[in-house]
């Protein structure tokens, strides 16, 4: 319970609050009684126009204009706070031209500046939002087991194939947490999976829910038969506020479904949604990338079915025009998504 008659509410902050996944936190913070204190880069730009009409934000709600890479920002966005989910970082759609400027800069001086803004600004606890993606670029590790916590991501492999995006969330997550260790603050890591789920607002689209478009829609490029498993927003933002809620410092949670192959998912989505093309394009790839979500389920995780997910996905995109035949460019899988996988 975020508070009490008697108390003012607990107060904390999401970074990046204008985001998929920012924003079903910052809904869900706000549900649970939490005074928020969401960052954007932007305050009075149209996409961010949602957050303020959500429930509870007229009273709870704060916005901060602040780049993760400003350290100032930052810190006066944390004034005040017992915690801070840190969820700002890029997930670019496109190829990466400058991974320096593009992906290590934003994630790693990023996350440096939230974590001794926190330890100025004396903040309790710090959720910092990796990814799989830190997790899963692995070679070394057998096929036939099953990832969990500690499995890394080997920096260089993902070096030598370019691979920014897992870099920077491998590179910036372990610093996290030595960071905690060494300056005895309560810090966790969480890395989802590929998260979709019904969007909060339709003016920019994120990258993965433009990979669940793209499944639906088809379009020129090519996709693998496996990839990342799937998880729903809304069930990211219960377990980030769960960790909050119930970690011990200093621990990572990895949080997933189980890997489907394309052509199951297609298989449960065309008889549910009929009308759609949907990615025929389709690349077969062997590649076994099952998470353990285990840890995270002892602490009372509970995800919702996959099949209740895409019919509220796709019940989302319709609402926002998103699923609309257009004459114009043909629908892109994102580039981080083509074949061959990004870890081969
Ligand atoms: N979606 C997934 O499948 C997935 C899976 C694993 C991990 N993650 C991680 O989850 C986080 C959010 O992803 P998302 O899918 O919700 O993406 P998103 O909707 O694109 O959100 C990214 C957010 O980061 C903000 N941001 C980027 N660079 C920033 C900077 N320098 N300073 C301040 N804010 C900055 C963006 O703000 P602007 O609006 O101002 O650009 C945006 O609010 C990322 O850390 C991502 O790595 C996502």
């Amino acid at each position: 319970m975020a508070t009490s008659l008697s108390s003012p509410p607990r107060r904390v902050c999401v970074t990046g609050g204008g985001g998929f996944i920012g924003s079903w936190l910052v809904k869900l913070l706000l549900s649970r009684g939490y005074a928020v204190h969401a960052t954007v880069r932007d305050p009075g730009d149209a996409k961010n126009a949602f957050l303020m009409q959500l429930d509870g934000a007229p009273a709870n709600l704060s916005l901060f204009k602040a780049d993760m890479l400003d350290y100032g920002t930052v810190a006066a966005a944390f004034a005040g706070c017992e915690g801070v989910f840190h969820v700002a970082t890029p997930a670019p759609e496109h190829e990466i031209v400058d991974p320096q400027k593009e992906m290590m800069e934003p994630s790693v001086k990023g996350t440096m500046n939230v974590l001794k803004a926190s330890l100025d600004m004396k903040v309790h606890k710090i959720i910092v939002v990796s990814s799989a993606a830190a997790c899963c670029i692995n070679p070394g590790w057998p096929q036939d087991i099953i990832k969990d916590e500690s499995c890394w991501s080997d920096k260089e492999f993902c070096k030598e194939n370019q691979t920014w995006y897992a870099l920077a969330k491998t590179q910036a997550e372990e610093m996290a947490l030595e960071f905690g260790e060494k300056n005895g603050l309560h810090v966790n890591t969480f890395c989802p999976a590929l998260v979709i789920g019904p969007l909060l607002q339709h003016v920019v689209v994120n990258t993965t829910s433009k990979v669940l478009l793209y499944i639906i829609k088809g379009g020129p490029d090519m996709i693998n038969n496996k990839f990342f498993p799937m998880v729903d927003v809304r069930d990211v933002a219960e377990a980030l506020l769960l960790l909050y809620d119930k970690a011990g410092p200093s621990e990572r949670y990895l949080c997933s479904l189980d890997q489907v192959d394309l052509k199951e998912l297609l298989g449960i989505m065309k008889p549910m949604f009929p009308n759609y093309s949907y990615a025929d394009r389709i690349v077969d790839v062997d590649l076994n990338i099952t998470f353990s979500s285990d840890k995270l389920k002892k602490l009372g995780w509970k995800p919702r079915k996959l099949e209740e997910t895409l019919a509220e996905s796709v019940e989302s995109y319709e609402k926002a025009g998103l699923l609309k035949v257009s004459d114009g460019e043909p629908c892109r899988l994102p580039f981080f998504f083509r074949p061959p996988p990004v870890w081969e």
